[in-house]
């Protein structure tokens, strides 16, 4: 049944229809006819799903804190792991990723080539080792999803040029959420910048929409072509999370099932933040 203008509109936030979503909805209807993607209404955040999803995130990036407070040449990578499932326990949180389909630890550490998912184990950082670490937590049932890179010791320039550029990437692509632009020119933008300072993007994972569940509609590609895929509407929830290979995109998975690394065994970077599209642009939830 057709909801009313009178009716109290289905997002639950207590306001009559007209005042709150029917623009919206009708805005989006139009888009729809002329053959966009366009969200279904589960993908659209209530405020208090959002405020659980913040708070998620923001534990989610004190943990990335208290590991850049720590980590060093010599650390191992399942050191790291310990101190995160401990602080996440201490703090009310519970890893999201240990056994998230199998998967055996409480945070992804990827080492130089290693592209994302890289499990911790006795690995010892070594000086001039640039590392991603990625870090969700589950708070009081919400998701939150951030990762950063760590440069041990003194990487190479052109290490440290790429781990630069990944984060410059990470932000050219968060300015194209807003109301209306489509998913499809975060992608672009990220590419067109990526490849400007002779890199590459990884096209076999990608971002996703968050807070609820792990992983989310929608796919967030980093590459691809402006005004295309789904259109962005206020309070839908997703990562942005690129990245970016000093060679070529490719991708190999190892045996273990999780780690992925770069075909041609050239550095990657990756930075990760978990977004909320605002009435008029962005909020960066986990920072
Ligand atoms: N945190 C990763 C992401 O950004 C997903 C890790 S899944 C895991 O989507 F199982 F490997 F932890
Ligand atoms: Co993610
Ligand atoms: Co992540």
């Amino acid at each position: 049944m057709q909801i009313s203008r009178n009716d109290p509109c289905w997002c639950g936030s207590g306001k009559k229809y007209k005042k709150c979503h029917l623009a919206q909805d009708e805005r989006l209807a139009e888009m729809e006819l002329a053959g966009c993607l366009v969200p279904s209404r589960d993908l659209i955040k209530t405020d208090k799903q959002i405020e659980g999803i913040r708070q998620a995130c923001r534990l989610s990036n004190d943990i990335l804190d208290m590991v850049a407070s720590r980590i060093g040449v010599g650390v191992q990578t399942k050191e790291i792991d310990r101190w995160v499932y401990e602080y996440t326990l201490e703090h009310g949180g519970i890893p999201a990723s240990l056994n998230y389909q199998g998967y055996p630890c409480s945070v992804c550490t990827s080492i130089n080539h290693v592209v994302c998912h890289g499990i911790p184990d006795e690995t010892r950082l070594r000086d001039g080792d640039i590392v991603n670490v990625d870090v969700t937590t589950i708070l009081n049932g919400y998701y939150g999803d951030v990762s950063r890179m760590f440069m041990i010791g003194e990487p190479s320039r052109e290490a440290r040029e790429l781990v630069r550029v990944a984060r410059e990437c990470l932000y050219i692509g968060i300015e194209q959420v807003k109301p209306y632009n489509r998913i499809g020119d975060i992608g672009y933008a990220i590419e067109q910048y990526a490849n400007q300072h002779g890199y590459s993007v990884v096209q076999d994972y990608g971002g996703h929409g968050v807070g609820l569940e792990f992983h989310e509609e929608p796919f967030v590609h980093h590459y691809g072509e402006r005004e295309e895929g789904m259109v962005l509407v206020p309070n839908m929830v997703f990562t942005v999370e690129p990245m970016i290979n000093m060679g070529q995109y490719h991708c190999l998975r190892l045996d273990d099932g999780w780690t992925a690394v770069t075909r041609d065994g050239l550095l990657s970077a990756q930075w990760e933040h978990t977004v909320r599209v605002t009435e008029d642009g962005v909020e960066i939830l986990s920072e």
